[in-house]
Formats: C-alpha cells, sequence, structure tokens
C-alpha cells in the first residue's frame, strides 16, 4: 500500500513522542512492504513563533494532500498570554473543523501490567473495555458569539453552546455502528436536567437508537457518569457525548490505565482522512527530559493503520507490541511507581525502541 502521513510534532513533549512513533511506522512500513511518505509540518507555538500563525498554510497544505495525519501535542505557557484565536491550541480547532473530524474516538482499555500504575482498586479494574465516541466539531468549543467584552463597566466572557440535530444525528450513527462491533451497549451522558443542548441530544439520539434494535440505549447526566467512571468503569461499552463533556471525562478516564501517557485518540469524518493524536496535552513540566511516554502516540498509529489505511493486521501488531513490552516490565517514569511489574525504568527513546 502507497501512503502519505502528515507529522506535525507541535511543542513541548510533542516531538520527543512523535519521534518515536515515526520510527514504529518506519519499522511496520518495512516489514509489511508499505510505501510510506511522511511529510512533517510546524504547528502550535513553534509555528507562532516563527510564522506568527498556530497553523501556517504550508502546514495546512501538507495535511491536504495526505492521506492521514499525526500530530503531537501544542501548546505550552510562553504562549499562555496569547489572546484565544492567537493562541496555539487554535490549530487543533482549525484541523478538526477544517477537514470536518466531527468524531473523536478514545478507546480505553488496560494492560494487566498497568493495573498497579492505577490509583483505583485492581478489583474495578480488571476487564474495563470502553469507548468514549465524542462529538469534536460542534458545542462550546466553536459556538458563536465566543468573546470577552466590557458591559456596564465590567468585563465579561461569553461561551455559546450549540448543536445541531445534523450533528447530534452524524456522531450518534458512529457511536450506535462502533457497538454493534463491540458489546451493544451505548450510554449517552448529557445534563438533560438543565441544558437545552442536551435535550435535544437526548431527543435525537433516541431516534437513531430505532435504527439499531440490536443495541441498548442507557442515559447518564455527565456529573453521575464522572463518577461511575472510577466507581464501577466496567459497566461501560460506548460512551456518547458531545465535545466539552468527552473532553473532561476522557482525562478522568485515563487515570484507569495507569497515565495519560497511554491513551490514544482518532478524529474522523466522512471520510477516510483522519487526526490521529495522543489525549496528552505537550506537558511541559517534563519536555526535554527524555522521560515522556509515548505510547499514547504509538497506539496512535495503530489506530491510524485501523480506521484510516483498514490495515489492521498492522494495527494489532502495534498493540501487540506494546503488551509485550510492558509484560517484560520496561515502564517509564509515568508508570513506573509503585507498580510491582516493573523490572526496568526507561526513557522515551529506549521504550520506542523496545516497541520497534
Ligand atoms: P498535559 O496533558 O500536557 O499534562 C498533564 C500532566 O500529565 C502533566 O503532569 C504531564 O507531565 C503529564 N503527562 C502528559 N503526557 C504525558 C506523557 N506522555 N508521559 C508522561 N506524563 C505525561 O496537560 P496540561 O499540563 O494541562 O497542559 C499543558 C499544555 O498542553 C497546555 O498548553 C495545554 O493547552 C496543552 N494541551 C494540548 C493538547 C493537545 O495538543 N491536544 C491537549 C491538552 C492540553
Ligand atoms: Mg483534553
Amino acid at each position: 500500500m502507497r501512503v502519505k502521513i502528515a507529522v506535525l510534532p507541535g511543542d513541548g513533549i510533542g516531538p520527543e513522542v512523535v519521534k518515536q512513533a515515526i520510527k514504529v511506522i518506519n519499522v511496520l512500513s518495512k516489514k509489511f512492504h508499505h510505501q510510506v511518505e511522511i511529510k512533517e509540518g510546524i504547528v502550535g507555538g513553534a509555528a507562532i513563533d516563527k510564522f506568527g500563525d498556530p497553523l501556517p498554510e504550508e502546514t495546512w497544505k501538507i495535511c491536504e494532500e495526505s492521506d492521514s495525519i499525526l500530530l503531537g501535542a501544542v501548546g505550552g505557557p510562553k504562549w499562555d498570554n496569547l489572546p484565544g484565536d492567537k493562541r496555539p491550541e487554535k490549530a487543533l480547532l482549525k484541523l478538526r473543523s477544517g477537514f470536518n473530524l466531527f468524531a473523536n474516538l478514545r478507546p480505553i482499555s488496560i494492560f494487566d501490567e498497568l493495573i498497579f500504575s492505577s490509583p483505583i482498586k485492581e478489583e474495578y479494574l480488571k476487564g474495563v473495555d470502553f469507548i468514549i465516541v465524542r462529538e469534536l466539531t460542534g458545542g462550546l468549543y466553536f459556538g458563536k458569539p465566543k468573546e470577552t467584552r466590557i458591559e456596564n463597566g465590567e468585563e465579561i466572557a461569553i461561551d455559546t453552546m450549540i448543536y445541531r440535530t445534523s450533528e447530534i444525528r452524524r456522531i450518534a450513527h458512529v457511536a450506535f455502528k462502533m457497538a454493534q462491533k463491540r458489546k451493544k451497549k451505548v450510554t449517552s451522558v448529557d445534563k438533560a436536567n438543565i441544558l437545552e443542548c442536551s435535550r435535544l441530544w437526548r431527543k435525537i439520539v433516541e431516534e437513531v437508537a430505532k435504527e439499531y434494535p440490536d443495541v441498548a440505549l442507557e442515559h447518564m447526566y455527565v456529573d453521575n457518569c464522572a463518577m461511575q467512571i472510577v466507581r464501577n468503569p466496567k459497566q461501560f461499552d460506548v460512551i456518547l457525548t458531545e465535545n466539552t463533556f468527552g473532553d473532561i471525562l476522557s482525562d478522568e478516564a485515563a487515570v484507569i490505565t495507569g497515565s495519560i501517557g497511554m491513551l490514544p485518540s482518532a478524529s474522523l469524518g466522512e471520510t477516510k482522512k483522519g487526526l490521529y493524536e495522543p489525549i496528552h496535552g505537550s506537558a511541559p513540566d517534563i519536555a526535554g527530559q527524555n522521560v515522556a511516554n509515548p505510547i499514547a502516540t504509538i497506539l496512535s498509529v495503530a489506530l491510524m493503520f485501523r480506521y484510516s489505511f483498514d490495515l489492521e493486521e498492522e494495527a494489532k501488531l502495534i498493540e501487540k507490541s506494546v503488551r509485550k513490552v510492558l509484560s517484560l516490565g520496561y515502564f517509564t517514569k509515568d508508570l513506573y511507581a509503585n507498580n510491582p511489574y516493573a523490572q526496568k525504568m526507561v526513557t522515551t527513546e529506549e521504550m520506542g525502541d523496545l516497541i520497534c
């Protein structure tokens, strides 16, 4: 197979973890005789410094001409005081909306060797396997008006949550289709006791559910869901939710996996082109130290091969290799403490090499 991948390392630990993922792509393409062309683009804070724009035209073009995009992370304290539309994170929002990547998939499963890296008790963790389907191009992050202005002599800030029927319908279909291939249960998460958007959400999800009689649907309020994710995570199969709730719940769910450095994500639209990235940020507190966990980014490559290229065997091999390395007790710093399975603490580079 011939594929073009755009790689956007970004800021902080982004370049460190992406470098390991590129190694994995190279090993894999050699083993399976794929012709993979990788083009790097500058994005985020690094791009602001160089071009005054978090997503320069040239980077956009590289992404446009590629079959898929791998991103590290963007942002950091250096750019924290910039206004909203000039910040590094703007690049992410532009990529998501520009390529219409409305479905963000975040699979949460636990490697047995990492059970003790999680602060949650073992009995609640064994067998956890669910996926968060987060709506990614609507809601609070995109709704207009979105501004800070002076009213009656004081500053006021406005964000707007808007959802259209069509936006809810298409993400609901993604969740139900996903559930059909899994344990056939969708938990739709909202705040329908308070929010208008949630009431519409619930209505449309119910309509879509009728087309999937083999899938069970339940509704859950987001505050309760936040509790249930740590209280009894085994109950979930597919969690379907809107943009902001999905963002927050998936960081919370990362605790289950032992570290935020373990969680990959895929953002998909109507075409095969996807954006793949770890769910974590640029981790400025550990950047440049060669200690970041690259597994979330490497597992994002597995998702890319699965969803964008339909290369399931390759995806499985990546996941199997990660499992193997962990089963041998090689852990990065974030996973190491208090874990009886830990044999050797390894650096970012070493982890990448071991998985390769
Ligand atoms: P963060 O996810 O970067 O870090 C949170 C904590 O997790 C930190 O203690 C960090 O050291 C640790 N951590 C994160 N990834 C890790 C890894 N791979 N291995 C080991 N430890 C890891 O979130 P934070 O600190 O809230 O944000 C830092 C910057 O990243 C901010 O500028 C934020 O806006 C940006 N950000 C970017 C995202 C993206 O590019 N998709 C997503 C989230 C935040
Ligand atoms: Mg987040």
